[in-house]
């Protein structure tokens, strides 16, 4: 079963406060998002590889370690998963980022992908979903099989804030994705929001209603 890590590094939390505060206005938020994206990019690369390499220092020759050339891919899934991607880029600049949209079809319940634009080798590339918020699971499941489908092989998924409902979700449909969150919160309401998370991530990041 996929693994469920609560980034909860005290800057994370102190900035996921002011995120969840109605009072925050759509410029704080977007900048608090972009913020905890990139301490949560912090997090979620600590296991990355590493090799060692010979660097001459003024001093003398010393081995050294650097990225073992892992490529990664963000995937930010539209649109709030967009909040997301500038923060993540500022830790990886060097990730290449692939878009999914996608909706269920009212009367069949399929998953209907209406945006999907991938780098071509997705099957080499560590893949990073974004979604800000796992409520139900339903989309960021759908987006996992569509990358699946098409060839992903190591995927991680990285909220602000999870529902365990969706949690749930993703840990039964892919045992092979580990969850990074934020917050783990209680519960979804009546209306699938999150309990008690911070509203619409969509709206509140680009002041729609
Ligand atoms: N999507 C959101 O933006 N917020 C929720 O609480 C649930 C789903």
């Amino acid at each position: 079963m996929g693994k469920v890590h609560v980034l909860d590094h005290p800057l994370i939390q102190h900035k996921l406060t002011y995120i969840r505060d109605k009072n925050t206005g759509t410029k704080e938020f977007r900048e608090l998002v972009d913020e905890v994206a990139m301490l949560m990019a912090f997090e979620i690369t600590r296991d990355l590889p590493l090799q060692e390499i010979t660097t001459e220092t003024p001093v003398m020759e010393a081995t050294t370690k650097v990225l073992a050339g892992k490529k990664i891919g963000l995937i930010p899934i539209l649109r709030a998963g967009l909040g997301m991607v500038d923060g993540m880029l500022s830790l990886i600049p060097a990730a290449r980022v692939g878009h999914v949209g996608l909706y269920r079809d009212p009367e069949s319940l399929q998953p209907v992908e209406y945006y999907i634009k991938l780098p071509s080798d997705i099957s080499e590339r560590e893949l990073i979903v974004l979604d800000p918020m796992l409520a139900t699971g339903g989309s960021a499941n759908d987006a996992i099989h569509s990358l699946k489908k098409r060839g992903a092989k190591q995927i991680r998924l990285m909220c602000l804030i999870a529902a365990p409902e969706g949690v749930k979700k993703i840990q039964e449909e892919h045992p092979d994705v580990d969850v990074y969150l934020a917050a783990l919160d209680e519960k979804l309401d009546d209306h699938g929001y999150i309990v008690p998370g911070l509203g619409d991530a969509g709206d509140r990041l680009y002041g729609t209603k």
